[in-house]
């Protein structure tokens, strides 16, 4: 399933470290300082949304789930770039749908987004076949249960809709530690640490293909490893 063999092979990789699922208030770091650095990140996140819409071609009126959006800056832009888009967003924070709430007022989209809060891992309230698009960034190293929320993705996806699944991948090479390194030097203290922790959390292709193949995407998914990052989306596409 995987499109490029990732070059992880010849090194060895440190254990992967979970994260742990929910993102909330902390002392050190309430959402809405946290929404600041996530604003940083509007290039990546505007690629990212610009490569669903157009290069796997969602139509119009589609109906959209996204898991875990956090402060929601994804949802946002997808919403601005396609007025005709009803998106869900499924987030377990309270926290996170707090920040997401006021940045969908402040951005005018407040009509086309709707928050619901929950795990994905357990969709009870979406029948089967609700969406035509399940997308998610940066979410997949905090679930608990990757296989429920898989297995959950297949059940509310219509038959032929879209996914996309984005998220840190932690063999990243010499390259990608290279940039991590300096640009961690610009980051305020606790953003560089989460950083860390994420790329930790994260899977490499091999271990996010072998989870996937227990699961009802086995045979429908590819996997496209980047530089930092995974792409998980459908296998015809
Ligand atoms: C690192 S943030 C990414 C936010 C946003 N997608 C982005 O890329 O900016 C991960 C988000 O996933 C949420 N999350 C983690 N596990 C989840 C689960 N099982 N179901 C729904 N949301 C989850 C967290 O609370 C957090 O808001």
């Amino acid at each position: 399933m995987i499109r490029e063999l990732s070059k992880s092979k010849s090194r060895k990789i440190p254990p992967r470290v979970p994260e742990g699922e929910a993102i909330i208030d902390m002392p050190e770091l309430s959402m809405e300082e946290l929404n600041e650095e996530f604003k940083k990140r509007m290039r990546e996140y505007r690629n990212f949304v610009k490569f669903i819409l157009y290069k796997l071609n969602v139509k119009d009126n589609s109906k959209v789930l996204e898991i875990g959006p956090g402060p929601a800056w994804i949802t946002i832009i997808m919403a601005q770039e396609n007025s005709t888009l009803k998106i869900t967003g499924l987030e377990i924070s309270e926290d996170m749908i707090r920040v997401a709430n006021k940045n969908i007022e402040a951005e005018g989209v407040k009509d086309q987004i709707e928050f619901i809060q929950g795990s994905a891992e357990d969709m009870h309230q979406f029948d089967v076949n609700s969406f035509d698009v399940i997308i998610t960034h940066d979410s997949l190293h905090h679930w608990d249960e990757p296989e429920k929320i898989f297995n959950e993705i297949a059940r509310v996806l219509k038959p032929n809709g879209i996914f996309c699944i984005g998220d840190g991948r932690r063999d990243i090479g010499l390259g990608a530690r290279l940039i991590y390194n300096v640009m961690k030097l610009r980051l305020p203290k606790e953003i560089s640490y989460y950083w860390k922790t994420s790329i930790n959390a994260g899977y490499t292709p091999e271990e996010i293909s072998e989870i996937l193949d227990k699961t009802d995407l086995k045979n429908k998914y590819k996997v496209i490893p980047d530089l930092f990052e995974i792409l998980i989306i459908n296998k015809l596409q």
